[in-house]
């Protein structure tokens, strides 16, 4: 791997721990002001000390981040389709490669949907930026979007991740399932895995996800509503921190979320 490629990796996952905390904040592509998000500055300044780095669109960059931060960017570079598509699968590669170094980006991001209806094109966009991000020494994310109807099971997302390391991703970030997730991580043979944390759940069961999800291979979260959603964003990044770069339990984890509350 050659040097470029390798220090943008090191700037998000951290080379002392091996983990990651990655905050993803990129909803608003599809989703427009999400809940937690509508104010976007608010949402993420008190965060950005406690994540390695920001998963984000270069609107919401340019708009909201002071170009002083450390906080290194992943950037979204796919979108397309809004919340009101029934199809969301019809998304195009939306952000340049030349737009990506301007922004001094440490990696790009975008969904593939295999299942969906625009699975090829998704798939096929997916190898076309690994080429071109290949030859600027630009890590790929590839997030394995599920579509409504799709089961979120290991043979699922075993599928979808392997088809983004086979097309040269070099992260994956997918959905944690409860029966068989190392097999997924398995299928990555050693690409690092992140897990999206999803739909809001209660705290805890959010680091017990986490938990299990570190347990069984992954190398961390990119992580968005269980974060900025709680009603302790702080605590609750502090939390997953504890969990992923140090290691303690959840029961650990989910008193710092509570000391952090009061
Ligand atoms: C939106 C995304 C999000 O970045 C991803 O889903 C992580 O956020 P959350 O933890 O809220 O699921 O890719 O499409």
């Amino acid at each position: 791997m050659d040097w470029g490629m390798k220090n943008r990796l090191y700037k998000t996952i951290n080379p002392k721990t091996g983990k990651t905390v990655m905050l993803a904040v990129d909803h608003g592509y599809f989703q427009g002001p999400t809940t937690g998000l509508s104010d976007l500055k608010k949402a993420i300044d008190p965060l950005i000390p406690h994540a390695d780095c920001l998963f984000i669109t270069r609107g919401m960059v340019r708009n909201v981040v002071d170009a002083k931060t450390k906080i290194p960017i992943f950037l979204r570079v796919s979108g397309g389709p809004s919340v009101l598509q029934e199809d969301l699968s019809d998304e195009h590669i939306t952000v340049s490669m030349k737009e990506a170094l301007r922004l001094n980006a440490v990696g790009v991001g975008m969904s593939i949907f295999v299942g969906g209806k625009h699975e090829s094109r998704t798939v096929s966009n997916l190898g076309k930026l690994v080429n071109e991000a290949q030859e600027y020494n630009m890590p790929v994310l590839a997030i394995t979007a599920v579509g409504k109807e799709m089961a979120r099971d290991a043979r699922y997302l075993g599928l979808a991740c392997r088809m983004a390391v086979e097309q040269g991703a070099n992260i994956v970030k997918t959905y944690f399932c409860e029966q068989d997730f190392d097999k997924v991580v398995e299928a990555c043979n050693g690409v690092p895995v992140v897990i999206a944390g999803g739909k809001k759940i209660e705290e805890k069961s959010a680091l017990e996800m986490a938990k299990n999800a570190i347990e069984q291979g992954a190398v961390g979260v990119d992580m968005g509503r269980n974060i900025f959603q709680s009603d302790s964003p702080v605590g609750m990044i502090k939390a997953v921190n504890a969990i992923v770069h140090e290691g303690k339990s959840v029961e650990e984890a989910y008193g710092v979320y509570e000391k952090e509350k009061k």
